[in-house]
């Protein structure tokens, strides 16, 4: 598979501590890769690098094979990464619509306003409606329409299912491995590690800001004793 992203020993700081250490992975056309830890991991943070809102001390990312260190955000932007960031931030006083709108930037390609309405079709019926007033699925829904009107080639996705029901949790899922399946590449943070490795190819397991499992998806769901080592996590069924 060829690859799209790739990320070289990065370490960044928040003043003086240290967050992360020496954090490599790749994206490859078309996956979709997970990447899973608890909270405080370094999950977002490593995002916030790729989309250049972060500086770096030390390390290296690329895209498409092109050096990009360094490069502010609205170029980053321009190259079709898009981003549906934590807590699914939007302007709430805008109707859907005008959400959908602001998230265009012109850049040419399939996900005009009207494709993105035909594949979200929730958002169709709610496009008059404040984005404040609409339920966290619903904002959820919003938030990856605006991230696909921008036509990403790369999609991250941080922790699309946080306080959702499970039906609407099921719901996005749908569409994220639709995006897939159009050739949109995903980098997905989650919180539940079960429901990410059903739809990754591969993951990587992040803990005190450095990437401690990299490894096809499909194992890793398997190996829930491995899963709870990494992970700390308790609600693993045996
Ligand atoms: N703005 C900030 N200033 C200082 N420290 C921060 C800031 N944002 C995050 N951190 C710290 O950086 C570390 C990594 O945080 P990050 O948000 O990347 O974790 P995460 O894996 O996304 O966690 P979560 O699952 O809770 O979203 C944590 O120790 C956090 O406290
Ligand atoms: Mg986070």
């Amino acid at each position: 598979m060829s690859e799209l992203l790739r990320l070289e020993a990065l370490n960044a700081y928040y003043g003086k501590s240290h967050i992360l250490h020496d954090v490599s992975l790749t994206v490859g056309k078309g996956e979709i890769v997970a990447l899973l830890g608890l909270n405080g991991a370094g999950k977002t943070t490593t995002m916030r690098c790729i989309l250049g809102l972060m500086r770096l001390r030390s390390g290296a990312v690329a895209y498409e094979g092109k050096d990009i260190t360094g490069w502010p955000a609205y170029r980053v932007a321009r190259l079709g990464i898009g981003y549906v960031p934590e807590g699914r931030r939007m302007f709430r006083d805008l109707t859907t619509l005008e959400n959908l709108q602001l998230a265009e930037n012109g850049r040419p390609g399939e996900w005009s306003i009207a494709r993105v309405i035909e594949q979200l079709p929730k958002l169709g019926e709610l496009r008059s409606r404040k984005a404040g007033r609409l339920s966290g699925g619903e904002q959820e829904m919003l938030s990856i329409g605006r991230a696909l009107a921008t036509n990403p080639t790369l999609l991250l996705v941080d922790e699309p299912s946080q306080g959702l029901a499970p039906m609407i949790v099921e719901d996005v899922y749908r569409i994220l491995a639709e995006m897939k399946a159009r050739g949109v590449s995903i980098l997905l943070v989650e919180q539940n590690a079960l429901l990410a490795l059903k739809f990754a190819d591969r993951a990587y397991v992040m803990d005190g800001g450095r990437i401690v499992y990299a490894g096809d998806a499909h194992s890793l769901r398997e190996d829930t004793d491995r899963i709870r080592t990494l992970m700390g996590l308790t609600d693993v069924p045996a």
